[in-house]
């Protein structure tokens, strides 16, 4: 019988696997067949996610690497090739929030460090990844996102704008490398429960406003992890493979709305 796994024998690097969304999309990768090349600062927790994937039979290395420093990502792809001789899947997942005090309290130093890992991030991997892609003509590439790239007041304004420029980094890659049959789109969540959201979504439970924790997107609700990874698999599959250059939100439809506070019932 032959293997309907959806990235039967697909290798994939994933930054920012060590919780959330990335680690969600590393199970899901695993179980659909990919080889992984996992990263992330958060040494204890890749470690952790390493086991998690062998146990399910899996193929996976690991190195701690910070995205926002460009050698450590050299080195990283430096490891792909290494180990499986080839990448076919570059995920650039790994974010930080960050800076919600009025412009004039905000300090500089945070708007750089969240763009460094948010948007230089994902520049050097591209950068350093797409000569090997371009050689093979094949590859996809997704960069996270948010809906907070999209519109204000999800995220606080160095987040959106370093968002922003992750969407429109995808759009620019998507056009330079299309002819080469490399693919790069973006996947733009709204409000998932990882890590990055945990404060908030303790904060609501503690106060007993869990009901209200998304109701002004269209499905009235958060998401899990998981559902931002199936885009995700989706978009680095094959059955994707005349999608490029998009900026696909899974964000329950808040990004389609008004959402005006007061108009959903
Ligand atoms: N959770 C949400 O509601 C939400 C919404 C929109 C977009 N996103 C985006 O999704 C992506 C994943 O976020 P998440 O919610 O899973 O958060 P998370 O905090 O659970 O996971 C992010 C991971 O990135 C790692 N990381 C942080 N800085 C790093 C660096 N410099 N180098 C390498 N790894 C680093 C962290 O250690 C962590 O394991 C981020 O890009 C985030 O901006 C999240």
């Amino acid at each position: 019988m032959s293997d309907t796994r959806r990235l039967n024998g697909k290798v994939a690097i994933i930054t920012g696997a060590a919780n959330g969304i990335g680690r969600a999309a590393a199970l899901i990768f695993a179980r659909e067949g990919a080889s992984l090349v996992l990263a992330d600062i958060n040494e204890a927790s890749l470690a952790q996610v390493r086991e998690d994937i062998t146990g399910i039979g899996g193929s996976v290395v690991i190195q701690k690497t910070d995205v926002s420093v460009e050698e450590e990502i050299k080195s990283l792809i430096g490891l792909a090739i290494k180990t499986y001789a080839k990448v076919d899947i570059l995920v650039n997942n790994a974010g930080i929030s960050g800076l919600l005090p009025s412009l004039e309290d905000q300090d500089i130093k945070e708007w750089r460090h969240i763009f460094d890992v948010n948007i230089m991030g994902p520049v050097y991997a591209t950068k350093h990844i797409v000569k090997h892609m371009k050689e093979r003509r094949q590859g996809s590439i997704i960069n996270i996102a948010s809906v907070a790239g999209i519109r204000s007041g999800a995220g606080g304004n160095a987040y959106s704008a370093s968002k922003a420029a992750l969407i429109n980094f995808t759009q620019t890659s998507a056009c330079e490398l299309g002819g080469s049959n490399v693919r790069v789109n973006a996947v733009c969540p709204g409000l998932i429960e990882t890590e990055m959201t945990r404060p908030f979504f303790e904060y609501a439970r503690s106060a007993g406003k869990e009901l209200q924790v998304g109701k002004y997107c269209e499905l009235r609700r958060a998401a899990k992890p998981e559902e931002v990874a199936w885009a995700i698999l989706f978009l680095a599959s094959d059955e994707a493979s005349y999608i490029t250059g998009q900026a696909l939100p899974v964000d329950g439809g808040i990004s389609a709305s008004l959402s005006l506070p007061g108009r959903k019932i």
